[in-house]
């Protein structure tokens, strides 16, 4: 299962794994952006638990268990915390850590369940968290809390066999970062060891890595991309 797969990184994640024969569910608030025999897409407010809860029971009710869950649908604001009112903040922690915590609460009940021998939670964080980039305080803040649930988490989902993991990325071109200026995006580059811009083949290798048996014995880490110190 992966959120937010209508467009970007999720999109991208999802087609991967259906090319290569995996059983995908997806949502977004909007429609489907994959048609494919083995994708199913809801289409929900990760923001509203009770239409997270039912989009659960309806996995529950169809596949009766989940390998793996990538918590990758998220928003971002760019904007001084001066000027940045509390209910934008709210909405990003809505979006970025609740609808993150809330999935992997739903989530762990059929993650349990899997045939696999561990099954795996992978959450997406942003070098705005290690880099405490300027004008991204809600943004970075709501990413670092889940940097911080991922380390608490796979102690107290370790017993259930439940691995949980972060993938800290820099800059990638989607719709998030549209509106931000190109030479920003450059200073950013310039920044990472490797200073080429990461593209989707970058972050596909890695996620199945961290969502896959080879990785079977890491939990509580979050891997930054592209060399981000
Ligand atoms: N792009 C980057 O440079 C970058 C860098 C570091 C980290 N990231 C992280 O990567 C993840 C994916 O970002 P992206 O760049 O691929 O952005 P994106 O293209 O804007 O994709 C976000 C996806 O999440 C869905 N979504 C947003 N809010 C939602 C909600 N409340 N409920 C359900 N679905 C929701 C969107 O679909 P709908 O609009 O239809 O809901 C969309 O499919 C995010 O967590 C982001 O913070 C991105």
């Amino acid at each position: 299962m992966i959120t937010g797969t209508r467009t970007g990184i999720g999109k991208a994640l999802a087609e991967h794994f259906l090319e290569a024969g995996h059983d995908v569910v997806g949502c977004s608030r909007r429609p489907a952006a994959i048609d494919h025999p083995r994708y199913r897409h809801h289409q929900v407010d990760l923001a509203d638990l009770g239409q997270s809860r039912r989009m659960f029971r309806s996995v529950r009710q169809e596949y009766g268990r989940l390998d793996a869950l990538v918590n990758n649908a998220g928003t971002s604001s760019m904007n001084h915390f001066m000027t940045t009112p509390d209910e934008v903040t709210r909405k990003i922690f809505d979006i970025n850590f609740f609808a993150v915590l809330n999935c992997c609460r739903e989530a762990v009940k059929l993650l349990r369940k899997t045939s696999e021998p561990s099954s795996a939670i992978l959450n997406v964080s942003t070098v705005a968290v290690p880099w405490a980039l300027e004008g991204q305080l809600a943004y970075s803040a709501s990413k670092g809390a889940v940097e911080q649930l991922v380390r608490v988490m796979s102690k107290e989902l370790a017993a259930f066999g439940i691995r949980v993991n972060g993938i800290g990325l820099p800059p990638v071109h989607t719709v998030l970062t549209r509106t931000v200026p190109r030479p920003k995006i450059d200073e950013l580059i310039e920044r990472q060891a490797i200073s080429r811009q990461c593209t989707m083949a970058d972050i596909v290798g890695p996620v199945e890595f961290l969502i896959g048996r080879q990785s079977g014995f890491i939990t509580g880490e979050t891997i930054f991309l592209g060399g981000v110190h």
